[in-house]
């Protein structure tokens, strides 16, 4: 059968790194109510020269370099991203011209913290389909750009980075490689519970990230663990076959309470929350590059990727390595 198999992996941060006592000087917050909170203790925030476009770039040549492979073999790039450097062109046409790439569908997703799980999705299906051969999936943000850095509720949380996944078109035994199963999930009717205030057809700025906390955690538990359940299911599996979960690095608290209602222990969860923040559609393949580089994740392993963001959008996806 064909499946998309994951041949190489990469991140990229910023160079600053901010902890929660720095930002306390210029926040009216504390390390202890983030630590506890959040689970969160630092997080990169991206400098002068520093764009989506470019920590995409770094994360994509760092896949590429993992795979073994040049841009020449690519054939599709696919990124998801809140923060574009610009409305247009696509993020994923200025990376493609950064790795000196050219002549083959390159585009832009918007699922916010889920994007990845949608990139990941929407290139799964094209690689199957025989559209192409060879596709970087990209999850990129700068959010530090549109956070209020007054509102202490919300700018504490999170932060920029970069992850991509070489994914491959193979003819695999049942058991092999790639991915098995991916379900994908929007309900538009919860925009208001986390959004941006502006955009090029409404205020015409790129407006500021604003989000009822409380209510984006409970939606998010009940929902992630739904998901969860489907591709499990899907893919004929238990939660027990599960080697890893790597999951969307919101918040420790969103991460644990998920972990159990599946009736697993955070032994089998992949977290760099702490380190990272919340990096939105970059965190997934952020998460993953550490946890494959660091030895946790093997070849052969079942890994299950989450995610869950505004909109609400919120999806999982169950690959063998
Ligand atoms: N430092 C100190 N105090 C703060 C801060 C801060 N940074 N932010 C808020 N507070 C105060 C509030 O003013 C409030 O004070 P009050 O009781 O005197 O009014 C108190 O802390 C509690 O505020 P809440 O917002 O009720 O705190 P809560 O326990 O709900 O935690 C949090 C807030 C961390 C945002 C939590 O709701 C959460 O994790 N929600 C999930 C949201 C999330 O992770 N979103 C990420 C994007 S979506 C996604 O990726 C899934």
């Amino acid at each position: 059968m064909i499946r998309s198999v994951l041949i190489g992996n990469g991140s990229a941060l910023p160079a600053q790194c901010v902890s929660n006592a720095e930002l306390a000087e210029r926040v009216d917050t504390s390390d202890e109510w983030i630590r506890e909170r959040s689970g969160i203790t630092q997080r990169y925030i991206a400098g002068e020269g520093e764009t989506t476009a470019t920590l995409a770039r770094d994360a994509a040549q760092a896949a590429l370099d993992d795979a073994g492979i040049t841009i020449a073999e690519i054939d599709l790039i696919v990124l998801a991203t809140a923060t574009p450097d610009n409305t247009f062109p696509a993020t994923a046409t200025k990376v493609q011209a950064l790795l000196g790439g050219a002549n083959f569908p390159a585009f832009d997703v918007a699922a916010v913290c889920s994007g990845f799980l949608y990139a990941l999705g929407t290139a799964d299906a094209m690689l199957r389909s025989g559209i192409a051969k060879r596709a970087l999936v990209i999850g990129a943000e700068t959010f530090s750009r549109i956070l209020d850095w007054e509102d202490r509720a919300t700018c504490v949380l999170f932060g920029d980075g970069a992850g991509a996944f070489v994914m491959e078109a193979q003819d695999v035994a049942e058991d092999g490689p790639g991915v098995i199963a991916t379900r994908l999930h929007a309900e538009g009717k919860h925009g208001e519970l986390l959004y941006v205030d502006g955009g090029p057809s409404t205020t015409g700025e790129v407006g500021k990230l604003r989000m009822k906390g409380r209510e984006v955690f409970r939606h998010a538990v009940a929902n992630l663990a739904g998901v969860l359940g489907e591709v499990l299911e899907d893919a004929g599996h238990e939660p027990s076959d599960i080697d890893w979960i790597v999951p969307h690095q919101a918040n420790l608290r969103i991460l644990d309470a998920t972990a159990r209602k599946l009736g697993l222990t955070m032994d089998s969860v992949v977290v760099t929350v702490d380190r990272h923040a919340n990096t939105s559609a970059a965190s997934v393949p952020l998460a993953f590059d550490v946890a494959k580089k660091d030895g946790r994740i093997q070849p052969g392993q079942l890994v299950m990727l989450e995610a869950m963001g505004g909109g609400f959008t919120w999806g999982a996806s169950l690959l063998r390595i």
